[in-house]
């Protein structure tokens, strides 16, 4: 017979489900035995010792004392929210995924979140925001697990645990919680210099969203899609919120993380209870998938870099809409395990260092997050589309599969062969390159000064002076003289007025540049651009 599906309480619609523990009028113990008295444990007479037959008073301190299961070590705090993605049909001659084709509507489920700070941190800090979203489409779950910032501080997954040990706290204070202001911060990203075009998004505005409703999302790294006729296509994923991007001042962000640090999640479930839905359009900027993987010289692998608007303009595939609340903060926001691999027949992933240790990392932490091999059977991680795998057994089992052994073909589990069905995930067959086993980057990696260049050159005067301002606070919380030095030289090369304000503010002298200015100047084409930008 089939085995049966990983849908233990029949529950394929996403909807919460109010399970175990909640149902009939009576308070029950977990064994579903009536209780007459919760509030008095069984002792010996009224002042007499407690009796450890009390079953009750075990189990519910016993369950109590475990309710707690370690926080992400990313992304810990943050908030999710339910909804639904309507595709427009703009991106079906690239893709061949199910869900982006005309007026088609898929629920989703997003999770927002700062990077740094512990689950109880403030909101409105200094950080990079998660903006990861869950679509269970009926081809199997598709994870776009980006951030609210275009690029990112390394350009190799084997720097992860290095970055962010640095921007976490100091092991012997556990302090700052939440901010990038400390010395191990900017000793890492004055020292491994890719890091410097991420840093300037987070000193930016861009560092304080108003909102989780007002940020832009992103892939960051470079997608491949891949439609009926086997063509494929490069491409970089955005979200653009229908209220445009806001962000907070420093003083409001100060005054805010006072008086509500639970502002944007708030403001998140407020804003969804009132009826004023937050709103996003899906976009996509396409590249062809030429065998350099580059676009106006720029390296689509390196996810430091991003590619301006201008040149590759985004273009709309469809609408997110969030309208429901979770039911349950840790049944919901806590336990929801999102995986760049989640992908659908039409999307796939490239050879981004970055991409590709992310997608050993986030099923590896799970699997001490949420306590074992089975959180895909948790009702928010499972899938919409019908389940039949051969994964068995282990720790927190949900399912009674049938069957006989679970291998395929299988000439003994009736009606039950094995198809490989035309429908399903193909990768996408990209030649790899012969090539020297090697642990190197290459060469256009080494840019690290061009972009950031360009982004400051495209601020405005009051943009440019949050920049100066939070540069000059941030560095000022160090206590590392040759550490704030260091960041200055790195300054020296993005731009001489940006350099000279910060060191004015932390008191230092302005160094020389290490590189010359021709060597951080954006490529022709992208020069061209900056041109364009306003620049005073
Ligand atoms: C969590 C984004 C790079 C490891 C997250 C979350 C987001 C995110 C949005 C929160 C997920 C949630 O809400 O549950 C990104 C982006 C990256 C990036 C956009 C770069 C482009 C990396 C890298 C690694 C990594 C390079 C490791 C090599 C993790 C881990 C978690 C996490 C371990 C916690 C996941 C969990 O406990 O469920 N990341 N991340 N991330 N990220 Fe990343």
């Amino acid at each position: 017979g089939t085995p049966e599906t990983r849908t233990p309480t029949g529950d394929t619609t996403g909807a919460t489900p109010v399970s175990h523990g909640q149902r009939g009028t009576f308070l029950t113990t977990a064994q579903g035995t009536r209780l007459r008295d919760t509030d008095h444990s069984l002792k010996a007479g009224p002042r007499g010792p407690v009796l450890l037959q009390d079953h009750h008073l075990r189990e519910k301190i016993m369950h109590f004392d475990h309710e707690r299961i370690p926080e992400r070590v990313v992304h810990a705090r943050g908030a999710g929210a339910h909804g639904v993605f309507t595709a427009y049909g703009s991106a079906e001659p690239l893709t061949r995924a199910g869900f982006l084709k005309k007026g088609r509507k898929t629920k989703v489920f997003v999770r927002f979140s700062t990077v740094l700070g512990s689950r109880g941190s403030a909101d409105a800090v200094r950080d990079t925001r998660g903006f990861a979203t869950k679509f269970y489409t009926d081809e199997g779950t598709f994870d776009l697990v980006g951030n609210n910032m275009p690029v990112f501080f390394i350009q190799d997954a084997i720097k992860f645990p290095d970055i962010i040990h640095a921007a976490k706290w100091h092991p012997d204070r556990e302090i700052p919680q939440a901010q990038s202001a400390h010395d191990t911060f900017w000793d890492f990203v004055s020292l491994h210099t890719e890091a410097q075009h991420h840093t300037i998004w987070n000193m930016s505005d861009r560092g304080i969203p108003r909102s989780y409703r007002m940020m832009e999302g992103f892939g960051v790294h470079t997608f491949r899609l891949v439609n009926d006729a086997g063509e494929t296509v490069l491409v970089k994923f955005h979200w653009k919120p229908t209220l445009g991007v806001h962000s907070l001042t420093w003083e409001e962000a100060q005054l805010t993380n006072g008086v509500d640090p639970d502002f944007h999640r708030r403001d998140l479930y407020d804003a969804i209870e009132a009826g004023a839905f937050p709103e996003w359009e899906l976009g996509l900027q396409a590249f062809p998938d030429t065998p350099e993987e580059t676009f106006a010289d720029i390296d689509l692998l390196d996810p430091t870099k991003l590619v301006p608007e201008e040149l590759a303009p985004v273009q709309a595939v469809g609408k997110l809409v969030l309208n429901r609340v979770p039911t349950n903060f840790f049944a919901e926001s806590e336990q929801v395990a999102f995986h760049l691999g989640h992908l659908p027949p039409g999307i796939d992933v490239t050879n981004d260092p970055l991409l590709q240790g992310r997608l050993f990392s986030y099923l590896d932490t799970q699997l001490t997050r949420l306590a074992g091999p089975n959180f895909g059977q948790i009702p928010i991680n499972r899938p919409h589309a019908p389940v039949n795998d051969m994964l068995r057994d282990g720790f927190h089992q949900q399912a009674v599969h049938g069957g006989v052994a679970p291998y395929r073909p299988n000439s003994l589990d009736g009606g039950n062969p094995f198809e490989a069905t035309g429908d399903g995930f193909v990768d996408v067959p990209v030649t790899v390159a012969e090539a020297p086993k090697i642990r190197a980057n290459p060469v256009s990696f080494d840019d690290h000064f061009s972009q950031v260049r360009l982004f400051w050159l495209s601020m405005s005067p009051v943009e440019r002076e949050h920049i100066i301002n939070a540069y000059t606070f941030e560095l000022g919380k160090c206590y590392e003289q040759a550490v704030k030095e260091r960041q200055l030289r790195c300054l020296a090369n993005i731009d001489p007025v940006l350099c000279a304000e910060v060191a004015a503010g932390l008191g230092l002298p302005v160094p020389e540049p290490t590189l010359p200015l021709a060597d951080v100047a954006p490529s022709p084409a992208l020069s061209q651009l900056g041109n364009r930008w306003p620049v005073d």
